[in-house]
């Protein structure tokens, strides 16, 4: 045995979840499930590592150099995946002989990267992810923000306290074409505007310059980003512009999945993963202060980048980190969530074994019962009914052996029912 730990915390950056935490952590992944599902999108899963040759990708993305890697005793390049993407984009290509597109894939994935800490930002983090391959028109994008919007309704946030930005790069390359920046720039471009609030304008500019961007382009650039509508957008591009059409047709899908309301034009969200190639979105609290509550859009060459085929894709990645911040602002109600369980507990040792045979009646049953594995008086049992939520209580004391009766309370009326033992 080495030293004793000095620190009881986890390493930095990482979570522990004690059970009232695992409470809020179910909560939002029972709502992603629920809406996953009731979309109709298969659930994956892979093992969280991966090999740094699939996650090194083009310099200038901010996750390359957050990936925590190591090797292994044979000397393999590995890594704690920072994102499911290229994980999806590998077993899609493994299998895409057998695979009927479009596929919808849905996963919770454990994803790690090495961040500056700041708030809504943790070296791990949960991320549910939805993805659609093989759907080249923008109702995979309306479809996937309209669940992502279901999981946030299950969860029991309404309209007021969300919205949802989005873009398209392919619009903002059109507008990019018409400052006379060539379409082989446009990648480090959307990169380097997409660290606008990181680093001064003046570190962009430079970035900017790097692409032959001159200092009086770059201000129309920068202009470019407080366009916020598109009928601001098209008087600054040639007439059928396809990407216009494309997000006009997205708004429609949107209208008719009733959450046309929900989203806003705002060329300045670009993402920061270099692979979305159309319409990009992210999820906001309302009032603005928080990060991302979720992210995405589409990726039409990352499949083939990887050496798959030619297969256009859109997805979303939505965190556990910052929803359950929102979700603490905007509940007041602090109280425990009553839950369908009986508490089972007795006064006295006497009482243990009818205690246990009735709460394994209850399981039996299909029931949840919560038994208590030491004596308790009346006072304390009842408390911790209470504390755990339980909507019902069975308390047994010396009287009620000798009754043969049990008495059912009901945590939220405190009626109470009386029973006999042996009908249970
Ligand atoms: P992302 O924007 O890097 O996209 O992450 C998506 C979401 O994951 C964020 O909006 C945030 O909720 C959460 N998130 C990311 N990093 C952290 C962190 N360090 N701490 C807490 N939460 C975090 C992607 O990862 C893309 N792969 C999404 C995607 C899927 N695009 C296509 N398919």
């Amino acid at each position: 045995m080495g030293k004793p730990h000095k620190s009881f915390a986890p390493p930095k950056g990482m979570r522990d979840f004690y059970p009232e935490d695992m409470l809020v952590r179910s909560r939002i992944f029972d709502a992603w499930r629920k809406a996953g599902k009731q979309s109709g999108f298969a659930e994956y899963d892979a093992c969280v590592v991966e090999t740094q040759d699939l996650l090194k990708r083009k310099a200038g993305e901010e996750i390359v150099d957050q990936i925590y890697t190591f090797k292994d005793k044979s000397g393999r390049e590995l890594a704690l995946r920072p994102e499911m993407t290229p994980t999806l984009a590998r077993m899609v290509t493994a299998r895409e002989g057998s695979l009927s597109f479009p596929i919808k894939w849905t996963t919770i994935a454990q994803c790690f990267r090495y961040e500056r800490m700041t708030r809504g930002r943790k070296r791990e983090h949960y991320q549910w992810n939805l993805d659609v391959v093989g759907c080249d028109s923008p109702a995979a994008e309306a479809e996937i923000i309209a669940t992502a919007v279901a999981a946030l309704a299950e969860m029991g946030l309404n309209r007021e306290h969300y919205l949802v930005r989005f873009s398209s790069r392919a619009l903002l390359g059109e507008l990019l074409n018409a400052l006379g920046i060539d379409h082989d720039h446009h990648a480090a471009t959307f990169l380097a505007l997409d660290k606008r609030g990181k680093i001064s304008d003046e570190a962009i500019e430079d970035l900017l310059k790097k692409e032959g961007v001159d200092h009086e382009t770059a201000s129309k650039v920068f202009d470019l980003l407080s366009l916020h509508t598109l009928e601001e957008v098209s008087a600054r591009i040639p007439d059928n512009s396809p990407a216009l059409t494309e997000v006009e047709q997205f708004l429609s899908f949107a209208e008719a999945y009733g959450i046309r309301d929900l989203l806003k034009l705002n060329l300045s969200v670009i993402r920061g993963l270099s692979y979305y190639t159309g319409i990009v979105f992210e999820g906001f609290d309302s009032r603005g202060e928080l990060r991302a509550i979720f992210g995405g859009g589409r990726y039409d060459s990352l499949l083939s980048d990887l050496g798959g085929s030619a297969r256009t894709a859109v997805g979303m990645g939505f965190g556990d980190v910052v929803v359950a911040e929102l979700l603490a602002e905007t509940e007041t109600d602090n109280a425990t969530p009553v839950i369908e369980a009986v508490r089972v507990g007795f006064m006295e040792e006497s009482q243990r074994t009818t205690a246990i045979q009735v709460a394994a009646a209850l399981r039996r049953q299909g029931r949840t019962a919560h038994l208590a594995l030491t004596p308790e008086r009346a006072k304390n049992f009842f408390s911790q009914a209470s504390k755990t939520g339980c909507n019902e209580a069975i308390y047994i004391g010396p009287d009620d052996i000798e009754t043969g009766k049990i008495r059912i309370k009901n945590m939220v009326t405190r009626e109470q029912r009386e029973m006999d033992v042996g009908d249970l």
